[in-house]
């Protein structure tokens, strides 16, 4: 029915906060960088590639799951409406967003996301798509910007992909406690998480044979080139991703494949790196469900439904 853009961070912040965390993670020892800055236009599209590889389970796995619970998720909660975290290109939304449709509860969608790109692309294909649809793309944070999401009655809070991962395993107790406090009692959270599997096959799905995920990677650097007066030489980093069982997570990091200088303009600050030297870009936590519960209870959360596919490789949380 309507589409509408809100931009929670405008574009001036938005570079600021980046120059900040240039400064900080690259500054550190070891150096590291916040994985959300992979997602500008290009970043977005490279991880939907990421989504079609043959090595990627992951997507798969969770659609799996959403087209056979669907009914049953929106039968259980009745939303007003679907508020989706780190939305991306709203792909597996549609099955949720089509069984509201069939069960008739509601009729609103507001998406949350750090691209401009991919909120527009999604938000105007779902209007296309689904004239019954009141699409809001809401330009933010996700881990800071949800309480800011105007609310229209019930809510379910979805957020796919297993993009809970990509915090650090110490941002999420607050970050679970944040999603509670946000939480009337009869809205619901719908979390997807990928789950501790085979190393070798949780390995594949983040270096794969086509390269794209060492593209996506090294997108961080093209970012930070464009957007504050960089010269960091992109092919002189090399994709690196490895198991860490401490931390039930694959790391992803950029390898200098030798001696590095280069200056980031905008910020007045020389980078170098040592042969050899690691910048870690990402972490993609793993689960099991009673980790995931017992993380959950801490922030006063309780795993009300849990479903896998029939690999048992991801699972899905209905949480109230
Ligand atoms: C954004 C969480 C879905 O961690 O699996 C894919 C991002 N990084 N390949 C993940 C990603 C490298 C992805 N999610």
């Amino acid at each position: 029915m309507s589409f509408e853009l809100i931009r929670l961070t405008d574009p001036v912040d938005h570079r600021a906060e980046l120059a900040d965390d240039v400064r900080r993670g690259l500054g550190s020892h070891p150096k590291w960088l916040p994985s959300k800055w992979f997602y500008d236009d290009r970043g977005s599209a490279l991880f939907v590639q990421i989504t079609e590889l043959p090595e990627y389970y992951l997507t798969r796995a969770e659609t799996e799951i959403l087209e056979a619970r669907a009914d049953e998720i929106v039968g259980t909660v009745t939303p007003d409406e679907i508020v989706e975290l780190g939305s991306g290109s709203s792909t597996k939304t549609r099955i949720l967003l089509e069984a509201m449709r069939r069960a008739g509860t509601g009729r609103r969608y507001a998406a949350l996301d750090v691209s401009e790109g991919a909120l527009k692309d999604a938000g105007s294909t779902l209007v296309d798509d689904y004239p019954w649809l009141d699409v809001e793309g809401v330009l933010g944070d996700l881990l800071r910007d949800l309480p800011r999401v105007p609310r229209h009655g019930r809510r379910l809070v979805i957020f796919l992909g297993s993009t809970v991962g990509n915090l650090a395993p110490q941002e999420r107790p607050a970050f679970f406690r944040s999603i509670r406090r946000g939480l009337r009692a009869d809205d619901a959270f719908l979390l997807g998480v990928d789950l501790v599997k085979d190393e070798a096959e949780m390995v594949a799905a983040y270096d794969d044979a086509a390269g794209v995920s060492a593209e996506f990677n090294r997108n961080v650097l093209v970012v930070i080139n464009r957007t504050l007066d960089g010269d960091l030489p992109i092919d002189a980093f090399e994709h690196v991703t490895r198991w860490v069982p401490d931390a039930s997570a694959m790391a992803q990091s950029l390898r200098a494949t030798r001696r590095i200088t280069a200056t980031i303009g905008a910020l007045d600050l020389e980078v170098s790196l040592a042969e050899g030297e690691e910048i870690h870009t990402e972490w993609s936590c793993k689960f099991t469900e009673e980790r995931l519960a017992a993380e959950l209870a801490d922030a006063g959360l309780a795993i009300a439904r849990w479903w896998t596919d029939a690999g048992n490789r991801f699972g899905l949380a209905l949480i109230r």
